[in-house]
Order: structure tokens, then sequence, then C-alpha cells
């Protein structure tokens, strides 16, 4: 890989049987779409499915976006009140409004989920660039599901294996000031028809690396097709029991200028959350590659 790049670009690859790419003098504002450098990247999105890219001193709103659009199709997220005023692509989790001025949404993923499974073409990369961090709480967390996958006992995967599983993202609607007046069961009929449960296979294979992936989460995914209320109730306990362990967790860790960029075919992920009167703003930015989401599905 090293060949085309120049001397200053360091890239540090995970370790067998880990994840994470670490990359330092990559200055991606220098990036094109003819350039080798997105195909480069792309390829180490998909060996490391997370990759940190250090020292982005210098992007702006637009070049951020520009970037994206190097390394594949940027998103508009369907929701507009996330949106950067000036850039739709720019997805923005706030907590800090200047007066009278509503910035992004605060409080963000701050469960087990991976990135947009309750539609129909799930994200292929989640990008972010942090603007300012809280003084705690400096980690975003991620779970190789390919490995957790390879790992699970024999009984749960009987249970995910060739079925599908319901991803839902009503109950993390976050209430707007427009839903002043509106129940609950009303927001959730509203919500439920702008955005419907969407079943996708809860064992989905990666159409790069062929890898298996279990492609489930406690943060979006409701339950198992064909189960039983009850049945599903205790699978998806283990499941998720399972999923969580602490051994499967890689943290990491944010320094200012990153840029960071992961695969949500295999990984769900879960952002910290910073003690009361602390502050955090990051700029995402979701990219299609154009690639089936899983094999058997159409791009
Ligand atoms: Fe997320």
């Amino acid at each position: 890989m090293n060949a085309v790049l120049e001397e200053k670009v360091s890239i540090t690859e995970a370790a067998p049987g880990k994840i994470g790419a670490e990359v330092r003098g990559w200055d991606v504002t220098t990036f094109t779409k003819d350039s080798p450098e997105p195909e480069l990247l792309r390829q180490l999105i998909y060996r490391n499915k997370v990759v940190v890219m250090r020292d982005q001193y210098e992007l702006s709103e637009q070049q951020y976006v520009d970037f994206a659009r190097t390394v594949g199709r940027p998103q508009v997220y369907f929701q507009p009140q996330y949106h950067h005023p000036d850039h739709p692509e720019i997805f923005v989790s706030n907590s800090l409004n200047e007066e009278g001025k509503k910035f992004g949404v605060s409080g963000t993923g701050r469960y087990w989920h991976t990135d947009c499974s309750f539609e129909k073409h799930p994200l292929s990369f989640t990008c972010v660039r942090p603007i300012f961090f809280p003084k705690s709480a400096r980690e975003t967390s991620y779970i190789d599901m390919a490995r957790v996958y390879k790992e699970l006992p024999d009984d749960l995967r009987a249970y995910v294996d060739g079925r599908m599983a319901m991803q839902e993202a009503w109950p993390r609607y976050k209430v707007q000031t427009s839903d002043l007046d509106k129940s609950i069961a009303e927001l959730i009929e509203n919500f439920k028809a702008e955005c419907p449960p969407q079943p996708h296979p809860a064992v989905i294979e990666h159409p790069v690396t062929g890898e298996k992936c279990l492609y489930i989460s406690s943060g979006f995914t409701s339950g198992l097709v064909g189960l039983s209320h009850e049945e599903n109730q205790r699978v998806m306990k283990e499941l998720f029991e399972f999923v969580e362990q602490p051994k499967y967790v890689h943290t990491h860790f944010w320094e200012d200028n990153d840029l960071l960029i992961w695969d949500n075919r295999s990984l769900i992920h879960k952002g910290s959350k910073a003690k009361p009167g602390e502050h955090s703003r990051m700029y995402r930015i979701g990219i299609y590659d154009d690639l089936p989401f899983y094999v058997g599905i159409a791009p």
C-alpha cells in the first residue's frame, strides 16, 4: 500500500484478530476522486473496520464534505433537524447551542447500534470529525460483529442463522419543539409511518471481506422474525449479553484533529456520555460505497 503514498504517511494496521488502524501524515484535503488514496482508504477500512486519520488540522466543513465525496456518496440524513445549516450532508451531534439558536441534536448514539440499520439500504461507512469534546468521555466504543458471530455458542447461532431480524428506529425518536401538544402515541405513529420497521438478515455476509457478521444491536433490533414475544425476550437478552461482553469492546480514545471512519457492516458502536455541564460537538458524514450492503441485497 505504501508504494503510492508519500513517505511522510505512516499506517499502523490492526494486529491479527483485532480491529483499528491508525494513519498519520495523510492530508485528506489532497484526496481527489481520481487519486489512489480513496480506494486505499476504503480497503484499509474493510480490512481494519475502523480507521483513525490523525492530525487533520485544517479541515473546513466544505473540505470535509469534499473528502467524503471522494470516498463514496455522502448521505443526507432523512431528518433535517440534524443537518448542518450550510451543508446538509453533515449530521450534527451537538450539546451546546448559542442563545436561541438550535444547532443539530444532542445526546446521539449513546447505545449500541449500527448507523441506519433501520433503513432499507443502511450506511456503509460513518465518518466522524469532533469539533470539541467534553473533558471526560473522550471515547467511542466498537464491537466487531464478525468476531462475535465466529464465537457465538451453537444454541444462539441456531436462532440467528437464516433468520430475519427487525430493525426499528422509533424508540430512539427525539422529541422536537414542533411536537408540542402531540400525544406520545401520535408521535410514534407518525414516525413509524416515516421510518417503518425494517427486516434484515440477522447474519449478513460482507460483500468485500466475505465475513459473516451478526447484524443486530440492542439499540435498534427489536426481535427475530418468527419467534413468540416471550421467546424473543429471552433470546435477545441472551444474545445482547453475549455481544456486549467487555472482552469484545474496542475503544477509540479521541485526540484533537482526528478524523475517524468505520465500516457499519461489521461493527456496532456506542458514544460515551459526558458529565452534566460538559459539552461536545461532532460532525458526522454517512458515506455509501454503493456496493450491496450484504450479499443478496441489491446495491
Ligand atoms: Fe452512530
